[in-house]
């Protein structure tokens, strides 16, 4: 019969992690991953404290806390708008992980970015059901709007001159009955024509939110706005509805 090691025991007895909000009933995950001389000293990176604790909830929501990177780098990408070598130094340091760590994680996804990005990030899908339906002639409408130019979008994303604008083509971003669509900062916006565009650009530009008209979260759920209506939807109706 096969004989299994023992498990090693964490949090190990010398490992002490003040401030952390460590939940003791949850023990994996709870070492410094990598070599402790590669990982910073919380005392030596000024974290701010908004982001410090934004992720210190994330940390405190999984047993374990490299379940947190992704909700961390957000974290980070949102502060300071990509993620810096000192934001990821300061995420290190919280988590007590190696920068490299936390480097390699988001390289894997190109939702982070490692450089600078522009002040405001536009994706334009243009997968199948967007691209029925004009997908690339949307594509084409923001870079015109922003300036940015057409061959980078459409290769990874490019970014505006002037610094405001990064615009990406995109696969699918999963909302495709608002086929044409866009994320505008994180918001999703659809079906979209051309003077959609340039309301939202000149929105974006002034440093307003853009037109709710097209927003998903303006979309009335299922049935219209008043479903008892329609018996079938009524039939549905509970506490959320
Ligand atoms: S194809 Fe555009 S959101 Fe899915």
């Amino acid at each position: 019969m096969a004989v299994f090691p023992e498990p090693p025991h964490f949090p190990p007895d010398d490992f002490a992690s003040p401030g952390l909000p460590v939940d003791r009933a949850n023990t994996t995950g709870r070492e410094p991953l990598g070599d402790p001389q590669e990982i910073p000293d919380i005392a030596d990176v000024d974290c701010p404290d908004e982001l410090r604790e934004k992720i210190e909830a994330s940390m405190a929501r999984y047993p374990d806390r490299r379940s947190a990177s992704i909700p961390a780098l957000w974290a980070i990408q949102r502060y300071y708008g990509w993620c810096t070598p000192d934001g990821i130094r300061q995420a290190a340091a919280v988590m007590q992980f190696t920068p490299a760590y936390l480097e390699s994680v988001a390289s894997f996804y190109d939702l982070f970015f490692l450089e600078p990005a522009g002040r405001s990030q536009i994706r334009v899908c243009t997968n199948i059901s967007c691209w029925m339906r004009g997908g690339d002639e949307l594509l084409d409408a923001f870079c015109r709007a922003t300036g940015v130019d057409r061959g980078d979008a459409g290769h990874g994303g490019g970014v505006s001159e002037d610094g405001q604008f990064f615009v990406s083509g995109f696969e699918c971003l999963g909302a495709c009955d608002l086929a044409p669509m866009a994320s505008v900062d994180e918001r999703y916006f659809g079906p979209l024509t051309g003077d959609d565009v340039t309301a939202i650009v000149e929105a974006v530009r002034k440093g307003e939110d853009p037109p709710s008209g097209r927003a998903l979260s303006e979309r009335p759920l299922a049935g219209g706005q008043d479903p008892t209506d329609d018996p079938k939807v009524a039939s549905l109706k509970g506490p959320n509805r």
